[in-house]
């Protein structure tokens, strides 16, 4: 099936059948995930990967209309971006970068300076909405790997970020829950949306073509 195929596949589905979903398909989902391009190779964000359930009971009242879902979901992915760009931080990646291409461990200091001095006066608030934006490009790539896996994938914003944050500790890690992807597999005989037509923009107007 082509990549067109599996999107026109997958849904936001509401009611999950119970299913786990194999380590295998997981695992090739958030390779994908982690695959994800990001401004300046930061990935300035984690991903938590839950499945125990007493966890997943604990964030339903803070997950508005999406309770219901959660009951049969296998896993919840919980997108968490930095709550701000640090010098530590910074330095972690690059030096990964430079070590693992052999390359000397200041080849990038003025880049990474560079960068550094841009982001510092935007403040923090800015740039856990930068890290937040490239969270949602590795959450696009998680969705798409998910429906080539045959993995349904529910997108969810609709959480409390701050409940989820204390119910995760993520405060103390210096993450931010940004966006939530619910795993699992569709129950057909019970899901309303199962079989509706997936409606999309028309082209015309979803376009605009500068020739
Ligand atoms: C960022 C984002 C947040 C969403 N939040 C929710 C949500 O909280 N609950 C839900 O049931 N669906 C949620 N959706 C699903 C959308 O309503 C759905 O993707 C959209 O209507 C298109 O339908 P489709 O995904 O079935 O093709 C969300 C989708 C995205 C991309």
């Amino acid at each position: 099936m082509s990549l067109l195929d599996n999107l026109n596949w997958r849904y936001a589905t509401k009611k999950m059948n119970g299913n786990t979903v194999p380590q295998e398909k997981l695992d090739y989902i958030l390779e994908a995930a982690r695959l994800a391009p990001s401004s300046s190779g930061l990935q300035p964000y984690t991903i938590l990967v839950i499945k125990n359930r007493e966890v997943i009971e604990k964030l339903k009242p803070a997950s508005m209309m999406n309770e219901r879902l959660f009951d049969d979901v296998s896993h919840l992915l919980v997108f968490a971006s930095w709550n701000g760009y640090t010098q530590e931080r910074v330095d972690e990646v690059f030096d990964r970068t430079l070590a693992e291409r052999g390359l000397p461990g200041n080849t990038m200091d003025d880049y990474k300076n560079n960068l550094l001095a841009h982001y510092e006066p935007l403040g923090k608030e800015w740039q856990t909405n930068h890290s937040a934006k490239q969270a949602y490009i590795s959450f696009g790539m998680a969705i798409a790997a998910a429906a080539e896996q045959k993995v349904d994938a529910t997108p969810i914003e609709g959480f409390v970020p701050d409940a989820y944050d204390e119910i995760l500790g993520l405060k103390e890690k210096g993450l931010k829950s940004a966006v939530v992807l619910a795993l699992g597999y569709r129950d057909e005989a019970n899901d309303w949306l199962v079989n509706l037509k997936k409606v999309r923009t028309p082209k015309e107007q979803f376009l605009i073509e500068i020739n």
